[in-house]
């Protein structure tokens, strides 16, 4: 068997694949669905994955492949709409969470120096409203269409951190990823106590002692 270092996380009909059923990919999606259009188009449309998953919270362990794919449903269409039936939507979901969830996911699925190709078209929803769930900064990107009917795709690299860059990160916005998360839990416990006065249980105290507990996992990560 071919070894599969490609991940669509949600590959729909495979309508913008080159080659649909690329030997080093796995296809998932949340469903499986064959549309009969058979008669209308002279082809069905189909969803057939090799893996029926959830990009929230998928099964592969971390860093697992090389290129992964995000092309989440993006247009806000009742259920019943011919489109909605076709890329899936967004309308009666919370979007935002699961953007979120999806983009963590995919990242740590993604090894290191691996690439995330993500797509967006911003009918719906403005592509601003989606920046703040990217796990890093995309190293390039492209709009194609004006402003409101624009397909945006955005290439991420998963470069790993100095420890110089995760303290400046950690000041900024302390976000953990799945690695970093594993050892905040070993280090909460093992610091809890010595860090803060006893007893000490203030907002403040805990966004104190998780910024130094991540901090340090970050550090140990190196
Ligand atoms: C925009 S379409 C993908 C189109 C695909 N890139 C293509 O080339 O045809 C989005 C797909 O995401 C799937 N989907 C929606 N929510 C999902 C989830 N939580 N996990 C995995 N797939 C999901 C939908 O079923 C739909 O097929």
């Amino acid at each position: 068997m071919q070894e599969k270092f490609i991940l669509d996380v949600c590959c729909g009909g495979r309508m913008f694949w080159e080659n649909k059923n690329h030997p080093n990919t796995i296809y998932q999606d949340i469903r499986e669905d064959v549309l009969p259009l058979k008669e209308q188009y002279g082809m069905n449309f189909s969803v057939e994955p090799d893996v029926i998953g959830d990009f929230r919270k998928m099964v592969f362990e971390d860093k697992k492949f090389k290129l992964v794919i995000f092309d989440p449903p993006h247009l806000m269409l009742n259920k019943t709409a011919w489109m909605a039936k076709k890329y899936g939507t967004i309308k009666d979901t919370d979007f935002e969470a699961d953007l979120q969830a999806g983009f963590k996911e995919c990242w740590r699925v993604l090894d290191d120096y691996g690439t995330l190709i993500f797509k967006w078209n911003d009918q719906s929803v403005a592509i601003e409203k989606v920046k703040p769930f990217f796990p890093d900064k995309p190293i390039i990107f492209n709009r194609i269409g004006t402003k409101g009917k624009s397909t945006y795709w955005f290439v991420f690299m998963k470069i790993p951190k100095s420890k110089e860059q995760l303290i400046a990160l950690n000041q900024n916005s302390p976000t953990a990823s799945s690695d970093e998360e594993e050892l905040i839990s070993v280090n909460r416990d093992a610091n809890a106590s010595p860090n803060f006065a006893k007893g000490e249980t203030s907002v403040n105290s805990n966004i104190k002692l998780n910024s130094q507990v991540l901090l340090q996992a970050r550090c140990n990560l190196k």
